[in-house]
């Protein structure tokens, strides 16, 4: 009994200094992605191609390309785009977002999140979600707004 309890200790030892070799490992999707090219995006409409895939969704305005991430800035719920309205609508406590991304209605605190975007040596639009901004002052310029 005694070699019983010896050789369980030791196999028990060794099995645990192998899980050190397995570390765990979170899977996400990636942080970046491609959106495809600026001609497939009609200035005056919100794309929710990625909205599922990737909870963004890309705007292309006169002025140029933005994504926005569709993550209400009250307390995290995923809104919903309007295109009746052209508004960004969030079920969770009646937040409304304009175009912009500016709050309008309802308790959000500050706009929604604009992504970095920029062109890929290929052309297509990269998408980061590493970078964020919801400062006006800041989101209408690159990184988060691309010019095409
Ligand atoms: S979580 Fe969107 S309005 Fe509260």
């Amino acid at each position: 009994m005694g070699w019983g309890s010896l050789a369980t200790f030791v196999a028990a030892s060794c099995l645990s200094t192998l899980r050190f070799f397995f570390p765990n490992v979170l899977y996400e999707p990636p942080a970046t992605f491609k959106a495809g090219y600026p001609e497939e995006y009609k200035i005056g409409e919100v794309s929710e191609r990625f909205k599922e895939e990737h909870k963004v969704w890309i705007y292309r305005s006169k002025k140029g390309i933005t994504a926005y991430l569709a993550l209400c800035t009250h307390l995290g719920c995923t809104p919903h785009f309007r295109p009746e309205n052209k508004t960004f609508f969030c079920g969770c406590h009646g937040g409304v977002f304009n175009l912009e991304g500016d709050p309008i209605a309802g308790p959000p605190p500050i706009p929604l999140y604009r992504l970095g975007v920029s062109l890929a040596p290929d052309g297509k639009i990269l998408v980061d979600k590493n970078l964020r901004e919801a400062d006006p002052k800041k989101r209408d310029k690159e990184p988060y707004l691309l010019v095409v």
